[in-house]
């Protein structure tokens, strides 16, 4: 272990035990420990911590890895995050990044600093000031509790154009650091105003919890615009940021399900009401973004509307997004969903929840009996495309020939879209029922859209690889069974090694996924130089380029290992080889892992028979029966008439 490689050594600090523990509660089984899975909802545990090696498999869904896994998933880190927290606990010390980002962070922790200070001023007026009492007045005529207003930080800006900006400035914030924090604006004639004035206050918060912004209620009448939001800035990306979403984050993973609803109000209603695995995006469309926090603790998103159209027209804008997120998760197991019962890993699942006309959630949620009827709309929600074919049929006269024929059309643009066969030839169905038309005619639908929909495939970025490794590699190998532990990593590093210094081997037929990497600081690289390879010239191969570009990418913290296992690489191969040994050093570490996960699995049996665990002997019984087949697929007979070469 070179001395700078810092996430070895956190590694070897730090133990898993430790870190889960702080989430699961675990108990002992024999060697390892055993706890009920934080990511999907059981009772009886399927969860296994194995010290030994710094990793953790959940039996019941697939999901796996290391102590920065762990912590990327539970807490929504990305993997400079994770690092940071475990450096902190492990007493490693962390390089900076790099002279700039230093800087960046700095002056980030500044606008933050200045948006809490803010939040604080604003919270303070709110409960103290008589200049408040019509803002009190107003919460209180929404039906806001005090707690409720403690834990959401309710605020009121004063009628002032300087009070905020005079108490900033008191405590040593610059002009140009409240104007970067967007609380306050610059006058074109010179000098300054405070942004927000006589309205109410509801701080947005980061996924850390971080007071990054601001969304401003109106209070007087005739007031525009109703809300006004803090801008775009250094510290809040809208595209990234949910409101609510440190508040929910818990209740969001514990229920496996979120709900998105439109306005600040009503995630701070929801949460008063006990709904509290409720966000609102601040006024904006859904991203990619988004989808991406909210895919990692959710399995089922539930898009809160409005019945009118507005509300249609909106979820189907954002949905989009969420579906094209839903069929990337649904990629690695298509073919092998539903065999091992690996739920979470299965589709995002969309769904539409529709409130009665003219109620607002925050309406709904508050009046008697409220949270019940909320809940109960929320498991009528429907599937995206169920709705959007409801949706549809509306909107057109169906009597009309003309019109069904729009009608099936328009529905058929969107049930091509579905990634999973199955699904798709069950709502081609349903299209056709409802239509009351035959299925060929919908079939006939969906081909003649179906190749234009191939060619903008083809364009989107990232996807061809995806695309083109499910389509073409349906064995076995690929994630049915979740990829488990390595211990040694030198079976991952191999592989590793071969793609570092031949990064054009990510273009070719059978490349690994991410998800073969148990370790998440190879994951990290792996990716990165997939990345740097997809944006690379395909004609004029530059390994050295594109290993720089994927090098550059990557957090200092890991570049040490990066050069490490760049080191290992044999430097001559040659390049006609190049198949022949990814797809080598590919099945080999695919076997190593599933020799991992059958041990893993025999081990928990053995013992699931010593303590009579029926429940865990039931739920192991299948997973062992296809690790059969795959131990076959790997081993065949020998061959009696050629010499058998394998080692
Ligand atoms: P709504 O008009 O539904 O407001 O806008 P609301 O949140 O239900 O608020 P109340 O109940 O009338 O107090 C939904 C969201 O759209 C954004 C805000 O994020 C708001 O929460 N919005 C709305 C704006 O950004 N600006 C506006 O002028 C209006
Ligand atoms: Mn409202």
């Amino acid at each position: 272990m070179p001395e700078n490689d810092v996430i070895a050594e956190i590694k070897a600090r730090v133990g898993i035990e430790d870190v889960v523990g702080e989430t699961v509660r675990l108990t002992r089984a024999g060697r390892n420990l055993k706890g009920l899975c934080p990511f999907h909802g059981e009772k009886t545990p399927s969860f296994v911590v194995y010290p030994q090696n710094g990793s953790y498999h959940c039996f019941g869904c697939g999901e796996n890895g290391d102590i920065f896994g762990f912590l990327m998933k539970t807490e929504g880190l990305d993997f400079r995050g994770a690092l940071e927290k475990m450096a902190g606990k492990a007493g490693v010390e962390l390089k900076p990044r790099n002279d700039q980002a230093v800087a960046e962070d700095r002056q980030k922790e500044r606008l933050k600093e200045a948006c809490a200070a803010a939040s604080a001023y604003y919270h303070n007026l709110f409960r103290n000031h008589p200049a408040a009492n019509h803002a009190r007045a107003y919460a209180e005529k929404r039906g806001l509790t005090a707690d409720t207003i403690e834990k959401f930080q309710v605020g009121f800006a004063p009628d002032s154009w300087d009070a905020l900006g005079s108490y900033l400035a008191g405590r040593g914030y610059s002009a140009q650091e409240m104007v970067d924090a967007g609380l306050v604006a610059e006058k074109d004639e010179g000098g300054h105003y405070d942004r927000f004035r006589n309205r109410l206050m509801f701080p947005i918060r980061d996924s850390k919890g971080a007071i990054v912004g601001f969304g401003a209620r109106a209070l007087g009448e005739g007031q525009t615009p109703k809300y006004l939001n803090s801008p775009q800035s250094a510290i809040y990306d809208k595209s990234s940021i949910l409101y609510g979403f440190d508040l929910a984050r818990q209740a969001i993973q514990k229920s496996g399900q979120v709900v998105v609803v439109e306005g600040y109000m009503d995630v701070v209603g929801a949460h008063q009401a006990g709904q509290a695995n409720v966000v609102a995006s601040s006024g904006t469309a859904l991203t990619d973004r988004h989808a991406e926090m909210l895919k990692r603790i959710a399995k089922r998103i539930v898009l809160c509307l409005d019945p009118d159209t507005a509300g249609d027209l909106a979820a189907l804008k954002g949905s989009e997004v969420l579906q094209e997120h839903a069929e990337k998760i649904a990629i690695p197991i298509r073919g092998e969903r539903g065999l091992m019962g690996v739920e979470r890993r299965s589709e995002l699942e969309i769904r539409i929840m529709q409130l009665p006309r003219g109620k607002d959630p925050d309406e709904l949620l508050l009046e008697p009996g409220g949270p019940q009827q909320w809940e109960q709309l929320r498991e009528d929600a429907l599937p995206l495309v169920e709705h959007v074919i409801g949706v549809v049929a509306a909107r057109h006269d169906l009597k009309s020939a003309h019109g069904k024929s729009d009608a099936v059309k328009e529905m058929a643009l969107f049930v091509r879209e579905i990634g999973d066969p199955v699904q798709r030839a069950h709502y081609a169905q349903r299209v056709a029922s409802v239509m009351r038309v035959s299925e060929e005619a919908v079939a006939e639908a969906l081909g003649r859209g179906a190749r234009k929909a191939e060619g903008g495939r083809q364009k989107a970025v990232g996807r061809e690889y995806r695309e083109g490794r499910t389509e073409r590699d349906v064995t076995p190998a690929h994630t049915g069974l979740p990829s488990p532990i390595d211990p040694g990593a030198a079976t991952e590093e191999h592989l590793l090694s071969l793609v570092v210094r031949y990064p054009q081997v990510t273009w070719m037929v059978n490349t690994p996924a991410p998800e073969d990497f148990t370790r998440r600081e190879n994951r990290t690289i792996y990716e990165a130089v997939m990345q740097a390879a997809l944006e690379s010239d395909k004609v004029n191969v530059d390994a050295e380029g594109i290993r720089l570009a994927a090098r550059e990418s990557l957090d200092p913290a890991l570049v040490p290992h990066f050069d490490r296992v760049y080191a290992k690489g044999e430097p001559e191969l040659f390049r006609f080889a190049l198949p022949y040994e990814l797809g080598g050093r590919l099945k080999r570490l695919r076997q190593h892992n599933d020799r991992m996960w059958l041990q893993q699995c025999q081990f928990m049996m053995q013992e699931a028979q010593e303590t009579g665990d029926v429940e865990t002997i039931a739920k192991l019984l299948p997973l062992l029966g296809r690790s059969f087949s795959r131990f076959r697929h790997y081993n065949p007979k020998p061959s009696t008439v050629f010499r058998d070469s394998r080692d």
